[in-house]
């Protein structure tokens, strides 16, 4: 995920306020789109852990909004915390999880999305 090379960028430059804000304004629009995306895909597909996805995507979501409110609230955010939420999402949900859907569809003639 480009994020996180900008987020461990911006630590290196010492400067990573500005990043962290324009990093989360994107993730809200990503995560919007790839989820509803993602869900309706599954729905379609029938996929038997569709609520587990949906309550995780969730979870996700609201994670990534709070960050944002946060930071556009003016207060203070850990780049460290938000790149270790971002690598535990990239390896536990996309890498891991959708993995598991993503063999599930292709039995069944469909075809993963990233
Ligand atoms: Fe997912």
């Amino acid at each position: 995920m480009a994020q996180i090379n900008r987020l461990y960028q911006a630590i290196l430059d010492q400067n990573p306020e500005e990043v962290l804000l324009s990093i989360f304004a994107e993730l809200v629009d990503y995560t919007e789109l790839h989820f509803s995306h993602e869900e309706s895909m599954l729905a379609e597909y029938g996929y038997p852990q569709l609520e587990e996805q949906q309550i995780e995507h969730r979870q996700l979501t609201r994670q990534v909004l709070d960050y944002r409110q946060k930071l556009t609230g003016g207060d203070t955010v850990s780049a460290t915390e938000v790149m270790g939420f971002l690598r535990n999402w990239l390896l536990e949900h996309i890498v891991k999880h959708d993995r598991q859907y993503g063999s599930y569809l292709e039995s069944r003639g469909g075809r993963f999305i990233e």
